[in-house]
């Protein structure tokens, strides 16, 4: 996984926080001494123990902890690639280019990072579906970013989730409904 991911999980858990959680965090993770840098990748097993052990520490599901991660990080995520992105694009223009414009540059130019192949299919102006089945199976981190870039194209949009990898499905069916 992308040192970027854990950079902006540091970021993330000390906004919430503060930097004394973040420090309880790798400690309860047996990686106190982990220093990630954002250049570099790390095995899927670190973001998993974090993540898993924020969820024991305070009590929130780990798909709740992903999904609000996915919404903090979006707008740092926008700001990396905004060259690419079409200032007219709305946030279901963006959630439908990100596969063939920013996943599938990031695994050319980041090796050892594996963003999901995201299926998607535009179903109408204000409303796509967005296949999701990757192992690392963080469909919450999917349905944050939406979020989080919704937030930031000051807009609303409804997301369901019709059938999750979580849930026994084969795969995460992800609707995206701009609304409002
Ligand atoms: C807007 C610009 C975006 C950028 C720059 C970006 C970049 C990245 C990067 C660098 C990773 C880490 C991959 C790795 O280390 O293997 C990642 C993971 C991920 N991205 Fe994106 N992404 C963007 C948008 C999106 C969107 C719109 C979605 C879906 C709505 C999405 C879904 C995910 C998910 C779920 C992961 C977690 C890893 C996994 O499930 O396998 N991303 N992304």
């Amino acid at each position: 996984m992308h040192g970027i991911i854990f950079a902006e999980l540091k970021k993330y858990v000390v906004a919430r926080m503060g930097t004394k959680a973040w420090n309880d965090l790798l400690a309860a993770s047996g990686m106190q001494d982990k220093v990630f840098l954002p250049n570099q990748a790390y095995g899927d097993v670190d973001v998993i123990t974090l993540v898993t052990t924020a969820s024991r520490l305070t009590g929130k599901s780990a798909s709740d902890i992903l999904e609000d991660f996915g919404e903090f990080l979006a707008p740092d995520l926008l700001t990396m690639y905004r060259p690419q992105l079409d200032p007219a694009w709305r946030t279901l223009d963006i959630i439908e280019n990100t596969e063939q414009l920013i996943h599938r540059q990031v695994r050319v130019q980041s090796p050892g990072a594996l963003p999901p192949q995201l299926q998607v299919v535009r179903e109408g102006p204000d409303k796509l579906r967005l296949t999701y089945t990757s192992r690392r199976q963080m469909c919450g981190v999917a349905k944050g970013i939406a979020r989080g870039i919704a937030r930031e194209q000051h807009e609303h949009i409804r997301v369901t989730e019709p059938e999750c990898m979580l849930k026994g499905g084969q795969r995460c069916d992800i609707r995206v409904e701009r609304v409002g």
